[in-house]
């Protein structure tokens, strides 16, 4: 049975839009894999840690897109476990992400797409692409909801098959956002965030304030 590593990357943990997407490529391969969930956000970055992510066969490591990049932590994580697989012999496993971000377009996510994609090559992973969602927030509760959850079990199904090098299917990103134009998504996310603002008792006056 392969063992696969789903790795949250989000500071909101549980809460996390990337959270949800795991969840789906995770419940499509129940019973089929070992599957482990880990949060980057939870973890020391010890050799034991490491050794528990890097033994597996395969790693779905699901990311939010911060400042056009990936949180600290990651980042954090990235440059530790680098110093990690210097000194490790055994065979490296496959690398998949889901990356989402806020704003509409997926593109938003490309320079952090090269981050992920440079850290493998630096690091001899398998790296097998992934998925890049614009719009996170929103998709799961968009008409795009049905097309999200099958580029995601499509690339879950990836992750879990025992692929041999030879009959590899071809490393792609697959990119999806809500179908909306923009002036009608930027009303929306507004909209959204003065509703959680008047739950945290906030009126638009002082989500607008400038403390600088
Ligand atoms: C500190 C911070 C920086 C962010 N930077 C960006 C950004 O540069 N571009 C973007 O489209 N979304 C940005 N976002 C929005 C997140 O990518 C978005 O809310 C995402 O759905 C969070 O995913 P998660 O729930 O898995 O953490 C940012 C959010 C935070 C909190």
């Amino acid at each position: 049975m392969k063992k696969v590593i789903f790795l949250n990357g989000s500071p909101k943990r549980k809460r996390a839009v990337s959270e949800k997407f795991l969840k789906i490529a995770e419940d499509c391969l129940e019973g089929q894999i070992q599957g482990e969930k880990l949060y980057i956000y939870e973890s020391e970055f010890s050799d034991e840690y490491f050794d528990r992510i890097y033994e597996a066969d395969a790693v779905v490591m699901a990311l939010p897109l911060y400042i056009d990049c990936l949180p600290a932590r990651v980042l954090e994580f990235m440059a530790e476990s680098k110093e990690y697989l210097k000194n490790r012999e055994e065979k490296r496993p496959e690398l998949y992400f889901i990356i989402n971000c806020g704003f509409l377009e997926y593109s938003q996510n490309d320079t952090a797409i090269k981050i992920i994609e440079k850290y493998a090559e630096k690091n001899g992973l398998n790296y097998r692409g992934g998925v890049s969602v614009g719009s996170g927030a929103m998709i799961l509760q968009s008409r795009k909801k049905d097309i999200l959850e099958k580029v995601l079990k499509d690339m879950a199904e990836e992750a879990g098959a025992f692929h041999y090098p030879e009959n590899m299917p071809e490393k792609t990103v697959r990119k999806i956002n809500v179908d909306m134009p923009r002036f009608l998504f930027k009303a929306k996310a507004d909209k959204l965030w003065v509703e959680a603002g008047a739950k945290k008792g906030l009126d638009k006056k002082a989500l607008r304030a400038k403390y600088y």
